[in-house]
C-alpha cells in the first residue's frame, strides 16, 4: 500500500518486502473481520514492528509496513501491541499512529521483545467467560534472532496464532558454519534446544538441506506447545528479485485447523511459491 513521505524515520527495504506487506495486510484484514463477531477482543501483537513506513530501495516509493497496515484494516483490532528495539522506530510509529487519528487502543514498547515479553503479555486483556480474547502475533526479525522461549511464553499463556518470518536463507544458510560451533547459541535460542547439532550432522550426511532441517526442527518445537503440524505444508517462500534466491519464509502456526482457513485464502491471493519440503 503506497504511503507518502512524512519526515519521520523511514528505513529502506528490498523490493521483495512488498510481497510480505501484501500478505500481512490480506491476512490481518481477513482475520480481524472474520473474527469480529466471534471474539470479544481481538489483539494484534507485532514484536518487531519497525516504524510503520519503509522506502523501497533505489526508488522513491514509500509503503506502509506491518503496524500501520494492521491499523488500516476495515475492522481494526480491539487492541494493538507494538515492540521495537530501536527507539526512533517507536517514536516515529507513535507519531504516525497519532496522524491516523483512529482512536485505537495501542501500546508501544521500546526494547528487546525477548526481554520484554512478560510486560507485553501483561498488556493483553485477560481471557474470561464474558470476554473471549483471540490474539494474532506477527514476528518479523532481520535474522534468526527470535528466541523460541519468547514464542513459547506467548503460546502457552494466550490463544494466539503466529505468522513468523523465518530467515533461513538470509541468516541460516549464510551463517550455519558459525552457528554450528558449540559456543554459538543463535540456533539454540531460535529452536529452544541444544541437541539439534547431532541431528543436523546426521541429516547433512544424508543429503538433507538446511532449510528443510530447520523448518522441521522449528515446527516440531511448535508442535510440542500445541501447534498443528500442518504448518510445514504452509510455508511461503519470499525470493529476492535479483538472484531469485529464497531469502526468507513466512510460516503460519495455529492450534486449530480453522486457523488455517484464512492463511490458505491469503496464500491463494499470493503468487509466491510454497516451500517445497
Ligand atoms: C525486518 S524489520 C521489520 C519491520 C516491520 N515489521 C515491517 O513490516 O517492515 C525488523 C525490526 O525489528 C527491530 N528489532 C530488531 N531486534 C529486535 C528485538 N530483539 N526486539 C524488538 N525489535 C527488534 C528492528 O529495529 C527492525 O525495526
Amino acid at each position: 500500500m503506497i504511503a507518502s513521505k512524512d519526515g519521520f524515520y523511514t528505513p529502506e527495504v528490498g523490493r521483495w518486502s512488498e510481497t510480505k506487506y501484501d500478505l500481512i495486510f490480506n491476512y490481518t484484514s481477513l482475520f480481524s473481520t472474520g473474527m469480529k463477531k466471534i471474539w470479544e477482543r481481538r489483539v494484534y501483537i507485532d514484536l518487531y514492528s519497525g516504524s510503520g513506513k519503509a522506502q523501497i530501495r533505489n526508488t522513491d516509493k514509500v509503503v506502509y509496513t506491518s503496524p500501520l497496515l494492521a491499523i488500516k484494516v476495515n475492522d481494526p483490532f480491539d487492541k494493538y501491541i507494538f515492540c521495537d528495539i530501536d527507539e526512533k522506530n517507536v517514536t516515529s510509529l507513535q507519531e504516525r499512529i497519532n496522524i491516523e487519528d483512529k482512536k485505537l487502543d495501542c501500546t508501544l514498547i521500546s526494547g528487546d521483545c525477548n526481554d520484554r515479553i512478560e510486560e507485553i503479555i501483561s498488556k493483553i486483556p485477560q481471557y474470561s467467560k464474558e470476554q473471549k480474547v483471540l490474539s494474532f502475533c506477527f514476528i518479523d526479525p532481520f535474522s534468526l534472532k527470535i528466541k523460541f522461549n519468547t514464542i513459547k511464553k506467548l503460546g502457552e499463556k494466550l490463544i494466539v496464532d503466529f505468522l513468523i518470518l523465518l530467515a533461513f536463507g538470509m541468516d541460516g544458510k549464510r551463517n550455519i558454519s558459525i552457528y554450528i560451533e558449540e559456543n554459538n547459541d543463535r540456533i539454540d535460542n531460535f529452536l529452544g534446544i541444544t541437541d539439534w547439532r547431532v541431528r543436523w550432522r546426521e541429516a547433512e550426511k544424508n543429503g538433507l538441506n538446511l532449510v528443510k532441517f530447520l523448518a522441521d526442527e522449528f515446527t516440531s518445537q511448535m508442535v510440542k506447545i500445541g501447534y498443528l503440524n500442518q504448518a510445514n505444508n504452509n510455508f511461503i517462500s519470499i525470493k529476492s528479485d535479483e538472484k531469485n534466491l529464497p531469502l526468507y519464509y513466512l510460516a503460519f502456526y495455529s492450534k486449530h485447523a480453522r486457523g488455517y482457513d484464512f492463511w490458505n485464502k491469503v496464500k491463494q491471493l499470493s503468487d509466491q511459491p510454497e516451500l517445497g519440503l
